[in-house]
């Protein structure tokens, strides 16, 4: 017998007029794709409703995962700090990620991240667009490759664009730049540099913001 792949997406689980607070309670029943089985819960986005720039990341990490709130691990500190030096106020963020449940592979008593694949992302996107949708930011940052290319398409290359500005339909704006995970997994003077340019870029895009910090 021929077996048939059903297409998952969280698209009919998206409420009709969408607030945050609506689309935060229907994502946590959300089982579009399998992740809902290894994660412990939806990590939804989180930041206020008039915010100017959304961030997107990738998917929770581990303790993301186990608090339920977006970057609040290494990464996220590291985001933290490098929103400060380039003088855009954390709390003024809206924080999301393309992949709303953790992927994890066991390595011992650790939990390994695995990137999400394209049917995991396609599956969580509604999610995304409807939060862009309803924030109509006017800055949308993404970090790293995954977050970039779910927005702007496979052939993106944050390599190449990173820092740049580019005119999208759905947000007055879009940058990219590299993960902040990707800055942790270097050492000493790498790190350093990483680090600069991800401020230099975050720098740039707030300047695109016009003269009042978000
Ligand atoms: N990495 C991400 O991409 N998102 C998070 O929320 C945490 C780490």
């Amino acid at each position: 017998m021929k077996r048939v792949t059903a297409i998952t997406t969280a698209a009919p689980l998206v409420p009709p007029r969408p607030t945050l607070p609506s689309l935060r309670a229907a994502a946590a029943g959300c089982r579009a794709c399998p992740l809902w089985k290894t994660g412990t819960q939806t990590v939804f986005g989180e930041g206020p409703r008039r915010a100017r720039v959304v961030m997107v990341g990738e998917q929770p990490g581990d303790q993301e995962d186990k608090t339920g709130h977006p970057f609040v691990g290494p990464a996220g500190r590291l985001l933290d700090a490098a929103l400060a030096e380039a003088g855009i106020d954390r709390a003024a963020v809206y924080a999301t990620n393309a992949v709303k449940h953790f992927k994890w592979v066991p390595a011992g008593k650790r939990r390994l991240h695995q990137k999400p694949d394209a049917r995991e992302i396609a599956a969580c996107r509604p999610w995304l667009d409807a939060e862009l949708r309803v924030l109509q930011p006017e800055l949308v940052i993404a970090l790293g490759a995954t977050a970039a290319q779910t927005l702007m398409g496979r052939a993106f290359r944050v390599t190449q664009s990173h820092g740049q500005r580019f005119e999208v339909s759905w947000a007055g704006g879009f940058v990219a730049t590299v993960h902040p995970a990707s800055i942790l997994r270097l050492a000493g003077a790498d790190r350093e540099r990483a680090r600069a340019a991800f401020v230099a870029d975050l720098r740039a895009a707030a300047l695109g913001l016009g003269r009042t910090p978000p």
